[in-house]
């Protein structure tokens, strides 16, 4: 994770290293482009816009303030999703991306959705019924602890009374230079490398550092 001192805004850096280690599911390409140029545009973005923001409050401009929240709303959404696209993958030949590093969560899944090919299929259909761009995200109700797949358009992120417990990034941008139109392999592929020690985690409570 890398602070920004001037902005506060902090940015996880991809966790893993060298980035073709999500090969052959995500190409080293497709892994540069997307955390060195979109995530880093949509952390420019959102660090112009608070900052704009911050001095909107100051002189208390109202219509200033109110004509910035869409771009707070759009970069900073991308900032979050991005953050936890990162942390949610893992090198398909590690421990951390089986399913059994999440023991409490698979058991939750299976109480859900039957079985883990089950949840998976139900996952698979909702990322391939997204219309545009969007994530879908795994989220569990911090009131009822119930688990559900709910989909965000653009970079709207998960908020209000659910956690997400991953997400995958649906936008073209995430798979297009590997995969052009067949978005069904890509899908099919990420199942490979999903991080489930750290969805484990976040099924557990676990948010790290950052209120993400
Ligand atoms: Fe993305």
């Amino acid at each position: 994770m890398i602070l920004d001192l001037e902005s506060g805004t902090q940015r996880f850096l991809v966790t893993y290293s060298p980035l073709q280690a999500l090969e052959p599911y995500i190409s080293g390409q497709i892994m540069q482009i997307h955390h060195s140029r979109h995530h880093q545009t949509y952390v420019d973005n959102l660090n112009a816009a608070t900052a704009n923001h911050v001095r909107a409050l100051q002189e208390n401009d109202v219509r200033a303030q109110i004509n910035l929240q869409q771009a707070i709303k759009f970069n900073g959404g991308g900032h979050i999703n991005h953050s936890l696209f990162w942390a949610n993958l893992a090198p398909a030949d590690t421990s951390q991306a089986k399913p059994e590093s999440a023991p409490k969560l698979t058991e939750a899944i299976s109480a859900k959705y039957g079985s883990y090919d089950g949840f998976k299929d139900e996952f698979t259909g909702v990322l391939l019924g997204l219309q545009g761009s969007g994530w879908g995200w795994l989220v569990k109700n911090e009131k009822t602890e119930q688990l559900d797949i709910v989909i965000t358009k653009d970079q709207d992120p998960v908020v209000g009374g659910l956690a997400p417990i991953f997400g995958i990034d649906m936008w073209e941008h995430a798979y297009y230079l590997q995969y052009f139109n067949d978005k069904a392999s890509y899908v099919n592929g990420i199942w490979n490398i999903i991080n489930w020690d750290t969805a484990e985690g976040r099924y557990l409570g676990g948010r790290g550092g950052l209120k993400l």
